[in-house]
């Protein structure tokens, strides 16, 4: 059985202050034990150290938003896994749609991120996703199976095990409309199957893949029920303690 991963992409969300009041209004929501069910904050660069800090003592891990290849060095605006690393990063989102469409980043590119950040020691959680005329032209298939092929180049069978892929179709996110739990696992099942002909089958059922896209308490618990459908990658309904909250229980029952 796979464990559940539910974390919350802040986006360009919340201030040093308003990251205090997020996180102790979920220190106080997640009054119930967690049991398979792991809890992920991705709180903004700058909000990294104080959120780090109000989480010790509790199941929530923490998580970045984004990150760079390189080391260190000349990269104005950059972070590298290291500086993750050292602030207490264990995950990091990489290639999300907004990053692909509004700072053009590409397979390849979002490749080189995933590998550097497994050779850290973090985990990435990887984003692929069909446009609305993608799926339109009844091209999902191919759009998500060359995504996945392509942020996963040259990653070993092991390393695979260590990545989750998040499968957030963009029509889907931030719109209210999400995919419904037969869409989303239709997809899951693809990435499954696509990672047991790359790796092998004891590598595809030990992935987890994550469903994102206008998840909310009132359609978590019928998505999470889907065989293929192990979390959940929350933008909108991560921003506000009781919403996520409701989120994390549904991954419970
Ligand atoms: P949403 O965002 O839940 O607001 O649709 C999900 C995401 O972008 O990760």
């Amino acid at each position: 059985m796979r464990n559940k991963v539910i974390a919350g992409n802040w986006k360009m969300n919340k201030d040093v202050h308003q990251t205090e009041d997020l996180i102790n209004g979920l220190k106080n929501a997640l009054d119930f034990e967690l049991k398979n069910v792991t809890v992920v904050v991705c709180p903004p660069f700058t909000s990294l150290e104080t959120a780090v800090r109000l989480i010790k003592g509790t199941p929530m891990l923490l998580g970045a938003q984004n990150m760079y290849f390189e080391d260190e060095g000349a990269f104005t605006g950059e972070v590298s896994a290291k500086m993750l690393q050292a602030v207490g990063c264990q995950y990091v989102i990489l290639g999300h749609s907004e990053r692909r469409q509004l700072f053009r980043e590409t397979d390849d590119f979002i490749n080189k991120k995933v590998k550097k950040a497994l050779a850290a020691g973090i985990i990435p959680i990887v984003c692929v996703g069909e446009t609305l005329e993608e799926r339109e032209k009844n091209i999902t298939h191919q759009i998500v199976s060359s995504q996945v092929k392509g942020v996963l180049k040259d990653v070993s069978a092991s390393d695979t095990e260590r990545v989750i892929i998040a499968y957030e179709p963009v029509w889907a996110i931030g719109t209210g409309r999400n995919a419904t739990p037969q869409q989303a696992e239709e997809v899951h099942l693809l990435i499954r199957e696509l990672i047991s002909v790359l790796y092998g089958p004891a590598t595809a059922e030990r992935l987890i893949i994550q469903y994102g896209g206008s998840v909310k308490p009132d359609n978590a618990g019928d998505l999470l029920a889907q065989p293929d459908i192990d979390g959940a990658l929350v933008g909108g309904a991560c921003l506000k303690a009781d919403s996520f909250a409701a989120i994390i229980k549904a991954a419970i029952l």
